[in-house]
C-alpha cells in the first residue's frame, strides 16, 4: 500500500503545489545531459536567457490516476511526448526523446506516489513536463542551452463548475495568428490570451471562446481546451477542425469514443460561429479541462444557451464524461494502448 499525503483531496483546486520531486536535465554542448531527480523547487538562470527575453518555452499537461484497482495509470502519455517533441522542433529547441519523456514520467510519478490522488475523490495528479532556452541571448536566435522539468501537483478541477456547465464569452481579440503558432503547446500562446482571459473572468466568465483569426467567422477553441457540439437530434459530434488550434488529446480521444463507443457520428470540420445555436450541448475538452459542459456563450450581450443552460449538462455530454473518465479510472474497458500503467 502506498502512503498517501495528508491533504484535503476534495477541494484541491487547480492551484501549484510543490511536491517533493521533480526531474531535471539540461541541454548543453549539443546534447541533453543526464538528467535527475530534484528536491528543489526554485530555478537559477542567466539574466538573458532566451526565455527571460524572447519567451522560447514549451509545455506539456498529463495526469496520473488511481484506478478502481489501485493501479496508478497515465492517460495516452505517448501522445503528449509526440507533441512536446513537435513543438519543441517548431520553436527551434532540441526535442526532448520521447522514450526519454515516457522513462521519466514514470520515475517523477513514482517518486511522488503518494500525492497521486485516491480513486474517488475526483482529483488527480496534474503533471507539467516543460523546457526553456536557459542559454544568454541578446540577438533573436535559438538558445545553445535549454533546461527541461517535468513537475507534478495534485489537482481539482480546472473549471469551478465542475461536471456543472459553466458560461464562457466571444472573445474580441485572437489567441493565435493564422500562420502562427497556436497549433503547438509555446509558453508564449497563453501570454498572449492573458489579457483576454482577465476581461472574461473580471466579467465572470470561465473563458473565452476564440474566432478563427483571418476571418473571425469559424469557431476555434477556448483559452485551455477545444469545443465539440452535439446536433440537435443528439446523433452527431461535431468538432472544430482547424491549424490554429492546439490537437488535443482528449478531443481526438472523445472522437473515438463517440464514433466506436457511443455510436455517434463525428464531423471534424469548420464550425460557422453562426451554427451555434443549432446545437443542443456544447463543450470544452482537455486534460485540465476533462469535459466541461458550456451552458451559456455571450455574444456581445446576446446568450446563446444550450440545453438547460447552467442548471445541468446534457444527456450526451453526460455519456461523453462518463465513458472518458471511466476508461481513465478503469471502470470501463480502454481502447488498446491508451493506458499507460506506472504502478
Ligand atoms: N487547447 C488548449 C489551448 C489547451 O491549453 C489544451 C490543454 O492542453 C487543450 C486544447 C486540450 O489539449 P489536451 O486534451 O491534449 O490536454
Ligand atoms: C492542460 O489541460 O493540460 C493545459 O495545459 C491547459 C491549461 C489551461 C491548464
Amino acid at each position: 500500500m502506498r502512503e498517501l499525503k495528508d491533504l484535503d483531496w476534495k477541494n484541491l483546486g487547480f492551484i501549484y503545489r510543490p511536491c517533493d520531486w521533480r526531474y531535471v536535465a539540461e541541454y548543453k554542448e549539443g546534447k541533453w545531459q543526464e538528467g535527475h531527480m530534484s528536491d528543489d523547487p526554485e530555478v537559477r538562470i542567466n539574466e538573458c536567457a532566451g526565455i527571460l527575453q524572447y519567451c522560447q518555452e514549451c509545455f506539456e499537461g498529463l495526469k496520473a490516476y488511481e484506478t478502481v484497482n489501485g493501479d496508478i495509470v497515465c492517460f495516452r502519455p505517448d501522445l503528449n511526448a509526440e507533441r512536446m517533441y513537435n513543438t519543441a522542433k517548431y520553436l527551434c529547441m532540441p526535442p526532448f526523446p520521447k522514450d526519454k519523456f515516457l522513462e521519466v514520467l514514470e520515475e517523477t510519478v513514482k517518486a511522488n506516489i503518494g500525492y497521486v490522488p485516491p480513486y474517488g475523490s475526483g482529483a488527480s495528479l496534474y503533471i507539467r513536463p516543460y523546457m526553456f532556452a536557459s542559454g544568454p541571448v541578446i540577438g533573436v536566435k535559438p538558445s545553445d542551452e535549454y533546461i527541461f522539468r517535468m513537475i507534478v501537483m495534485p489537482v481539482g478541477p480546472y473549471y469551478k463548475g465542475g461536471a456543472k456547465p459553466v458560461a464562457i464569452m466571444v472573445s474580441d481579440f485572437d489567441r493565435a495568428a493564422p500562420k502562427g503558432s497556436g497549433h503547438v503547446k509555446a509558453g508564449l500562446n497563453y501570454a498572449m490570451s492573458m489579457h483576454a482571459h482577465e476581461e472574461a473572468a473580471s466579467r465572470g466568465y470561465a473563458d473565452n471562446l476564440f474566432l478563427d483569426p483571418a476571418e473571425r467567422k469559424y469557431v476555434e477553441e477556448s483559452g485551455g481546451a477545444n469545443f465539440y457540439f452535439i446536433t440537435e437530434d443528439k446523433k452527431t459530434l461535431v468538432t472544430p477542425k482547424s491549424d490554429s488550434i492546439l490537437p488535443s488529446i482528449t478531443r481526438r480521444s472523445i472522437v473515438y469514443v463517440a464514433e466506436h463507443m457511443l455510436g455517434l457520428k463525428v464531423e471534424e470540420r469548420k464550425v460557422e460561429f453562426a451554427e451555434l445555436e443549432n446545437f443542443s450541448e456544447c463543450g470544452m475538452c482537455g486534460t485540465a479541462a476533462v469535459i466541461s459542459p458550456v451552458g451559456v456563450i455571450n455574444d456581445h450581450g446576446r446568450d446563446i444557451v444550450f440545453g438547460k443552460g447552467l442548471e445541468e449538462a446534457g444527456p450526451v455530454t453526460k455519456k461523453l464524461y462518463d465513458t472518458l473518465t471511466g476508461i481513465q479510472l478503469g471502470t470501463v474497458e480502454a481502447p488498446e494502448g491508451w493506458i499507460y500503467k506506472i504502478a
